[in-house]
């Protein structure tokens, strides 16, 4: 493979510059915890389940070079339509999305060699037959591979909420906060997951990443903070209350504010 001697870049080309903008932090955090660990092979067959826009499909498919061939698995048209566009973008012929939904995947069994998962599997509306689709179609011997955040993260930020919840009397039902915090991923859970499907978890690397704001007034209106959390703390306070409750937690919320959000890669065959 020699293309990359007559490679030439041009700067100005919009798909260019829309593939240079590849990751929201959130995912990246994972992923790269996810992309030091994995194992690597050349010709391999990968499978990324809820790869969204292309990650870590389109890197991982990079870093196993062109005899490999990595599928992105997403029911989300959109982002898989950007995920082309990046590949093609950057020139990855052996990478291919396919719209669909891991609880019925559109595989033959027994098809990768590898499984990966950033931020996905486990946080699927069904991941008890993500997992079962995932044992059908890795091959024996293959290796699933998945990064998720844990239980505990962002633990400086849900207890001035519990504590203002409790100063205002305003939590939608009791425990739905504690409830929300206590969903997380735990590397017991996951590994509990996996082995109900016949899985045998051999690795787990954990690392706690900090994410770091002015004040909750920048906090909460940082566009990722809307886009993937907002809902679901919304959702733990009486709607009546919502802006008192958020508007005294604004407030509350430390100068800078430093929220610990811990990380683990597991790998299982
Ligand atoms: C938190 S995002 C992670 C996306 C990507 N892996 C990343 O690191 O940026 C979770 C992804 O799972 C996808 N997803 C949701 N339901 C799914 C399903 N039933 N099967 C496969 N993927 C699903 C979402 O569309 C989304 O792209």
């Amino acid at each position: 493979m020699s293309g990359h001697l007559t490679f030439t870049v041009d700067l100005d080309d919009p798909a260019l510059v829309a593939a240079y903008d590849d990751l929201p932090l959130w995912s990246a955090m994972a992923g790269l915890l996810l992309l030091e660990h994995v194992p690597l092979a050349p010709a391999i067959v990968v499978l990324d389940v809820g790869c969204g826009t292309g990650f870590p499909a389109i890197e991982l498919a990079e870093r196993l070079g062109p005899s490999s061939r990595v599928h992105g698995l997403d029911p989300w048209a959109a982002a898989l339509d950007r995920a082309r566009a990046k590949a093609a973008a950057r020139g990855v012929a052996h990478v291919v999305l396919d719209r669909g939904d891991a609880a019925r995947m559109p595989y033959a069994d027994r098809h990768f060699d590898l499984i990966v998962s950033n931020l996905g599997l486990n946080n699927l509306p069904d991941p008890e037959a993500a997992a079962a689709e995932c044992r059908r179609v890795l091959k024996p011997g293959g290796r699933l591979a998945l990064s998720t955040n844990l239980v505990g993260h962002m633990a400086e930020l849900y207890e001035v909420l519990e504590r203002v919840l409790a100063e205002t009397g305003a939590e939608r039902e009791a425990g739905a906060l504690r409830r929300h915090v206590d969903g997380r991923a735990s590397v017991a859970g996951v590994r509990a997951l996996l082995e109900r499907h016949g899985f045998r978890v051999g690795r787990v690397e954990e690392t706690t990443r900090l994410l770091r704001y002015a004040d909750g007034t920048a906090l909460l209106n940082h566009w990722f903070v809307k886009l993937g959390f907002l809902d679901g703390w919304r959702a733990t306070v009486d709607p009546a209350r919502a802006a008192e409750v958020f508007g005294r937690l604004e407030a509350a919320l430390p100068r800078p504010l430093t929220l610990t959000v811990p990380f683990a890669y597991i790998e299982a065959q």
